[in-house]
């Protein structure tokens, strides 16, 4: 099973976007994924239409709300064929507090210890992470083995990126099995001179890590408001070709 963390302390540089279309194209492909959302704003859940009564916080404490037992079977929610969700939402602040209290020798690993699927049960594990970097975050680059980091090409991307990478090097000291596998440019806007300029500096440091950009389109981000992923919206959309493109990459990267 592979294990990818779609990662980036930077908010809205297009995380969830990935991680749903990811998380879908491998699913309509055959593969069995679970997706984790790691994010008190529940997004992936909205993004896919899907209206999970529980989710990771309840896996991992198995209480609900009111204190009910919630078995973890409960909580992981099938949104489409071969794609299942653990959904993200406001009770992870409670989950972090909870990691927080942990003795320190194991709070960082909590997380990974819980996430065993059943041997072959799974090929994926998707996890959309919750931009800034908290306890939560540290847990997920513990329970991954690759990360895929999604750069805007506007703004002060870089900047960003390399906030990201001091804290990948600290998790990499603790889980040695932790690469960075893509760098996946987002946002493309091919009239500005700075989409170009920041994907040669991207091109220049990381080329073998570097997949082909996202392109801006505007159907990516209609999709989500409709429930959907682009390839569900709009399959012929700039979006579903780059995403589709994406897809391919990481299948390709890994057999069975
Ligand atoms: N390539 C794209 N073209 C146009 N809009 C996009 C593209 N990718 C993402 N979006 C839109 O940009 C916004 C931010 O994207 P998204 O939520 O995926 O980012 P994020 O990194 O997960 O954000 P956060 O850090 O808040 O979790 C969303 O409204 C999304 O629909
Ligand atoms: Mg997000």
């Amino acid at each position: 099973m592979r294990k990818i963390a779609i990662a980036m302390a930077k908010g809205g540089v297009g995380k969830t976007t990935t991680a749903i279309n990811l998380a879908y194209g491998l699913a309509s492909r055959g593969y069995r994924v679970l997706l984790v959302d790691c994010d008190t704003q529940d997004q992936a859940a909205k993004f896919l239409g899907a209206t999970p009564q529980y989710g990771l916080y309840e896996f991992v404490t198995e209480r609900g709300k009111n204190g009910e037992y919630v078995s973890k079977n409960e909580t992981i929610f099938l949104c489409r064929p071969n794609l299942w969700l653990l959904a993200g939402g406001i009770q992870l602040v409670e989950l972090k507090n909870w990691l927080g209290e942990q003795p320190r020798d194991v709070r960082q690993t909590l997380l990974g210890k819980e996430l065993v699927p059943k041997k072959g049960s799974l090929d994926y594990l998707i996890f959309d992470c919750a931009p800034g970097w908290d306890v939560l975050s540290v847990n997920i680059l513990m329970a991954a083995n690759e990360v895929l980091c999604p750069v805007a090409l506007q703004g002060p991307s870089l900047e960003g990126l390399k906030t990201f990478f001091r804290y990948l090097q600290s998790a990499q000291a603790l889980n040695s099995d932790l690469r960075l596998k893509y760098i996946l440019p987002t946002m493309f806007d091919q009239r500005t001179r700075q989409s170009h300029e920041i994907l040669a500096q991207l091109r220049k440091y990381f080329h073998r890590q570097l997949c082909e950009p996202i392109h801006f389109n505007v159907r990516l981000s209609e999709a989500p408001v409709h429930g959907q992923t682009i390839f569900e919206y709009e399959p012929q959309a700039s979006g579903a070709q780059d995403y589709d493109k994406l897809i391919r990459r990481v299948m390709n990267d890994g057999g069975r």
